[in-house]
């Protein structure tokens, strides 16, 4: 079993190429992004105010803990269609939103709310090693902030996905155009960073800064990467 771990600021590509990479293994695709997207939709669905100049963190920490642990939340990790469910509802565009980009840094900033989540994605990467998973024990792709640095720290492969804000911010308008919610990245990574440390690579992450790369290099150089750990 292959585990490839890769992080990286908003706006870089990191989910359209982890999705293909993993296509192009046989790999799951676990997009943890998306699994705090959907704890901020969850804590927005449920009236709680994340606009409180004070949240309430034990508050929304419950509310995430009812969520990923009392079976609400669901994550699929076909490459091909990757989907998160709450309560069986199909969310995967909702927590796309603008509102939901715009709230998600208040929830993953709450350090008891990415212990749950940080368990949560341990057993999804854990459940690949399996023959009976999704990718019958080849492996599984999980991208993020922390992926190299504390969700899989041994992983197999550990990238840092790396690219120009200006590159980036432009990236992220141009998915605007294809309905996903344009959001102040830069603002966004400040507030992550706080938390997470995705802007320098930790021992032993090679770093890929992709500003000058197509999709397919960026691609191309990734797949080198796994073949020569396989
Ligand atoms: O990757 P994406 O932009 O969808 O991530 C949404 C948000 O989820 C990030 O801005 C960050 O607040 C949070 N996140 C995190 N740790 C991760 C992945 C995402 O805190 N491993």
């Amino acid at each position: 079993m292959i585990r490839v771990a890769i992080d990286g600021p908003a706006g870089v590509g990191k989910s359209s190429t982890s999705k293909a990479l993993a296509q192009h293994f046989g790999f799951a695709y676990l997009d943890t992004g998306a699994m705090y997207r959907a704890c901020a939709w969850w804590c927005l669905h449920q009236g709680i105010d994340l606009d409180a100049d004070e949240l309430d963190e034990r508050l929304i920490t419950e509310a995430v803990g009812e969520f990923f642990t009392e079976g609400h939340a669901d994550v699929t990790v076909d490459p091909e269609d990757p989907k998160v469910l709450a309560d069986g509802q199909d969310i995967s565009e909702e927590i796309r939103s603008a509102q939901v980009s715009s709230h998600v840094s208040k929830v993953s900033g709450i350090i008891p709310v990415r212990h749950i989540l940080i368990a949560a994605q341990r057993a999804y990467i854990a459940r690949e090693a399996s023959a009976d998973s999704f990718s019958q024990g080849r492996g599984i792709v999980a991208e993020g902030r922390d992926i190299t640095t504390v969700v899989e720290p041994d992983a197999e492969v550990r990238v840092l996905l790396t690219a120009r804000e200006e590159v980036r911010q432009s990236r992220r308008s141009g998915q605007a155009g294809q309905g996903v919610g344009a959001d102040d990245v830069a603002k966004r990574d400040r507030a992550d960073s706080k938390v997470t440390s995705f802007l320098t690579a930790a021992d032993g992450v090679v770093t890929l800064d992709n500003s000058d790369l197509t999709f397919e290099q960026t691609l191309e150089q990734l797949i080198k990467l796994v073949d020569d750990a396989i």
